[in-house]
């Protein structure tokens, strides 16, 4: 039998490249080898933004667009919206019950999202019993497809190991082997930083976005850090220390444009702002497809709709099967 793997995205808006990069692109090879089951993780967006779900509905809709466009294949992959699979919420009852308050206390993401919270004013830099939970919810995630395996960013591995130390505590208290330990699957591309060589975010406004058209990204591509040290066009560059423009070459470029950029480069026979509009030009060509993808679904909503209801009735289904074997292991009436 076919491995299983899932996975989510909390609902953030438009992805950028980090995102593309980072995971989308491994979900979709992944998804030719496992069975595959990709949710949008609307219960986890309120869990910092409660009070901030105007645009909730769209976001969700914005998130599984850039998964279609980035070529998750709705044939082949499960696509659904976590809320509206109500046994995730009965599961996340059960978890919440045999997970030992100092688990979630000590979970590192969860420190440093607590933190983010601490420096904001208002009712909402309390740090809620949702967000506490935000590592049960999320092995409540993975454990109702019973997953083996869990493809996500390096962000997200120590939440990966809680799920699979409340897989062994469930085993173990309920003297059963039902659950497997799913396993973190890292993508071994290397990660792209921001326009500014920060961790590349929404909030930092150094992100290229995947659905931003040919020219604002040309425009966004200009304000790359490249080499401090040079003035000039002629004088000699240094690729390695090009902070952000290089690095965008060798992730985007063919081996042959990489070379010839960086011998042109330290020989000084190429400046910078023609570096980066030939940059921008590449990276507009690598993402022209997706780009015209993005642009279908978005004229029809419709069927991505239905993609989601589809995908919706696929997970309960397997949902159901698994909440029932936990019902019968815990003894409810
Ligand atoms: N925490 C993940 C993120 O912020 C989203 C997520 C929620 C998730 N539940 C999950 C990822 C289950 C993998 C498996 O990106
Ligand atoms: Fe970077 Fe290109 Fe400028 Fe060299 S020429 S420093 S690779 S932007």
């Amino acid at each position: 039998m076919s491995q299983l793997i899932v996975s989510g995205m909390r609902p953030t808006g438009k992805l950028h490249l980090g995102h593309y990069l980072g995971v989308i692109q491994n979900w979709v090879k992944l998804q030719h080898k496992y069975d595959s089951y990709f949710f949008v993780a609307d219960w986890h967006a309120l869990t910092t933004k409660y009070d901030k779900t105007e645009n909730l509905k769209n976001d969700v809709l914005d998130v599984t667009i850039d998964w279609l466009a980035a070529g998750i294949d709705p044939e082949i992959s499960t696509i659904y919206v976590q809320s509206h699979i109500p046994e995730i919420a009965e599961l996340n009852v059960y978890l919440g019950m045999v997970t030992p308050q100092n688990w979630v206390e000590r979970d590192p993401t969860l420190k440093d999202m607590a933190k983010i919270l601490r420096t904001k004013e208002g009712q909402n830099s309390q740090i809620s019993y949702g967000l506490m939970g935000y590592p049960v919810l999320m092995s409540a995630d993975i454990m109702m497809m019973n997953a083996n395996a869990v493809p996500v960013g390096v962000d997200q591995v120590a939440h990966i190991e809680i799920t699979r130390d409340i897989a062994r505590r469930f085993n173990n208290i309920y003297n059963t082997e039902f659950f497997n330990e799913p396993q973190p699957i890292l993508n071994h591309c290397s990660l792209i930083c921001g326009l500014d060589g920060n961790k590349m975010g929404k909030s930092f406004q150094n992100d290229i976005k995947i659905s931003d058209t040919a020219e604002v990204t040309a425009k966004k591509v200009m304000t790359a850090i490249t080499d401090r040290s040079r003035m000039r066009k002629t004088d000699l560059g240094h690729p390695d220390d090009c902070e952000v423009a290089f690095k965008y070459w060798k992730i985007f470029g063919s081996e042959q444009e990489v070379s010839i950029v960086r011998s042109e480069c330290e020989k000084g026979e190429r400046g910078c702002a023609d570096c980066k509009r030939q940059l921008g030009a590449k990276i507009n060509e690598c993402l022209a497809q997706i780009r015209e993808k993005r642009v279908y679904y978005e004229n029809h909503i419709d069927e991505v709709k239905d993609i989601l209801s589809e995908g919706d009735k696929k997970a309960r289904k397997r949902a159901g099967e698994v909440i029932a074997q936990v019902r019968e292991l815990v003894r409810m009436y």
